[in-house]
């Protein structure tokens, strides 16, 4: 079963075999074959750059300023419900009190970090050229990307939190300016031993999605 992996071994997964990951994300589906989906790895000293200015930026308290707003705000109520348990149910996990600031920033701070993977993907669609459904195209295509990692027993975690900062994104990434970043993926080996990993979110039930007419 797949899910989100927030920890990985110090292991870099070689280039033939994310390639191969990568060209089977390709075969996703998408409106009229357009492929609108731009990927960027980003490794090695490029990646460590990069994490430094966003480390920086979350311990500064930088604002946020994303380029584009991912879902409705405020979350209709039964989100943002999911999403309060979601944060609860991962606290708890951690073993880290609600009152407990400090270790909450630490566990938020994980995320700017790209919990300390070695490899991140980072998609992208041409600024000006999209809609909803290419959105949505992307979307596939990342889910894909997704599962052509987990079948290969490698671990990732999608992220929005990151795309807080694109002018980081922009500044290290070359012939970017056109790109309008959506989401970023850490991936890698498995950290079996990070209780961070060991966590299995919860789903609603097949009646509160689903109908047959
Ligand atoms: C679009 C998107 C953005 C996400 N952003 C973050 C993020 O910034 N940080 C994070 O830790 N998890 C992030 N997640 C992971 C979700 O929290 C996770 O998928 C959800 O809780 C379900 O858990 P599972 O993936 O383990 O099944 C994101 C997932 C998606 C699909």
């Amino acid at each position: 079963m797949r899910k989100s992996i927030r920890s990985f071994t110090p292991e870099i997964v070689p280039l033939d075999v994310v390639q191969s990951v990568v060209l089977g994300a390709n075969r996703a589906p998408s409106s009229k074959n357009t492929q609108p989906w731009k990927l960027i790895l980003v490794q090695g000293e490029a990646l460590e750059k990069l994490r430094f200015d966003y480390i920086a930026a979350f311990n500064n308290g930088k604002p946020s300023t994303p380029e584009y707003v991912y879902g409705p705000d405020p979350l209709p109520e039964a989100y943002k419900k999911r999403a309060v348990e979601l944060g609860k149910a991962f606290l708890t996990h951690k073993g880290i009190a609600r009152e407990d600031k400090e270790k909450r920033r630490e566990h938020d701070g994980e995320n700017y970090k790209f919990f300390g993977a070695k490899q991140v993907f980072f998609l992208a669609v041409n600024k000006g050229e999209f809609g909803y459904g290419t959105f949505l195209d992307c979307g596939l295509f990342f889910q894909a990307l997704i599962t052509e990692l987990d079948n290969r027993g490698l671990g990732s975690c999608p992220q929005y939190s990151v795309m807080s900062y694109p002018d980081i994104l922009h500044k290290h990434i070359p012939n970017s300016d056109d790109l309008l970043f959506l989401l970023a993926l850490p991936f890698g080996y498995t950290n079996k031993e990070s209780i961070a990993n060991s966590f299995v979110t919860e789903r609603e039930g097949l009646d509160s999605f689903f109908r047959v007419i």
